[in-house]
């Protein structure tokens, strides 16, 4: 079968590869078909040995990577219930779980959700990490489509692919949202739902956001900063109920420098550190490590199955295309997500 594999570790090259078809699926296993994918920033860094220590340590035979799908299940192992061959399925694995850049691919059954025949294909490709994603660092600020209406919150990173559908998450449930992005991506933003948008290049409004939640999504070019100016914002205006969330954590390179106790350690500490000066403040502080979960991604797949629920796709290419995206420094196709589908669009 055909698969997109890691040639070459210390580059992180990802090339088409012929491979052989996975066994049947185990007990709590699906057999999946690749129908499209997309492309999340953890992959690349994953290929060149990021996390390897944490992440690497059960893999047998090449990387193949990609955290996301929507596919068709061809076959269930023998424990899993509620799922038929046939059915297709919103996907979204971790990275210690096995990769989607591959025509055929075993997953357990919590990577997993059905999807109703109005969710297109290219919508799901993408949907299923990035969003998982957006839904738990919602969830760790503590907002809720029950508890969200009328909340100020900040979303920087927002025209990414886990900001991009945090926003349109955060919009159905009446949120009030400040959403950083670059001056070219205002557009986008404000199409997904930002009652304001802030250009992270301009410190005078960067300054002047007065969110009481913050969810951090950025990817600066610089690597992944251990020092954000709006949390130190947020502890120095300390505001009821405030609350910040990132998904830029540095566990997994602490992980790679350190060995897996000694990084975990390290990163156990910082986390520490930096939540009791939250908590001295009265502020919320979470970091959010992606997990596997079949009833938030079922979810996910409701709300973009709603043909009022705005796209958040920018882009729809081949799957031929995957690896010339995968090896382009510059990182994923953006704004939003941009998806390869197996069936040319
Ligand atoms: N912890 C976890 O389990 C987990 C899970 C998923 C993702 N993540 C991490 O979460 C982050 C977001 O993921 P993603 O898939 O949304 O990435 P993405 O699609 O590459 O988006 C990154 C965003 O960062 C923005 N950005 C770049 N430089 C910035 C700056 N200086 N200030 C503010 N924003 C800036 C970009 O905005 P413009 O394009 O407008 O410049 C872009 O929207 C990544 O770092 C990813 O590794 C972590």
């Amino acid at each position: 079968m055909k698969a997109f594999t890691i040639v070459d570790q210390s580059t992180g090259t990802l090339r088409p590869n012929e491979m052989p078809a996975p066994p049947a699926p185990a007990e709590d296993q699906v057999q999946l078909e690749l129908i499209g994918t997309s492309i999340n920033p953890i992959d690349p860094l994953v290929a060149k040995g990021y996390g390897a220590p944490l992440l690497d340590r059960k893999r047998q035979g090449p990387l193949i990577p990609g955290r996301d799908a929507v596919a068709r299940i061809v076959e269930v192992g023998k424990g899993v219930t509620g799922l038929r061959p046939g059915q297709r399925v919103l996907v979204a694995a971790s990275p210690r779980t096995g990769g989607t850049y591959a025509a055929l691919f075993n997953l357990p059954r919590k990577c997993v959700a059905p999807i109703a025949d109005t969710l297109s294909d290219a919508t799901a490709a993408g949907l299923g990490y990035a969003g998982l994603t957006a839904l738990q660092a919602l969830a760790a600020a503590g907002l809720s489509a029950d508890n969200a209406r009328g909340r100020r919150l900040c979303i920087n990173g927002a025209s990414g692919g886990v900001g991009s559908i945090a926003l349109v998450l955060a919009r159905r449930w009446g949120a009030t949202l400040t959403a950083v992005a670059s001056e070219r991506n205002q557009d986008w933003v404000r199409r997904l739902g930002a009652d304001q948008t802030v250009d992270y290049r301009d410190p005078a409004a960067m300054a002047a956001i007065d969110a009481d939640i913050i969810l951090n999504f950025a990817t600066p070019s610089d690597g992944h900063r251990q020092h954000d100016p709006l949390l130190d914002d947020l502890l120095r205006r300390a505001p009821t109920g405030g609350a910040y969330v990132t998904t830029s954590t540095p566990v997994l390179g602490a992980v790679t420098d350190k060995g897996v106790l000694r990084g975990l350690g390290t990163s156990g500490g910082i986390y520490l550190k930096k939540r009791l000066a939250a908590h001295r403040a009265g502020i919320r502080y979470r970091w959010v490590l992606f997990k596997e979960d079949e009833e938030k991604l079922a979810y996910l797949a409701r709300v973009f199955a709603d043909p009022d629920t705005p796209t958040v796709v920018s882009a729809s290419q081949p799957l031929d295309a995957l690896p010339e995206a995968f090896n382009d420094p510059k990182g994923p196709p953006s704004p939003g997500k941009g998806v390869f589908m197996v069936e040319a669009p």
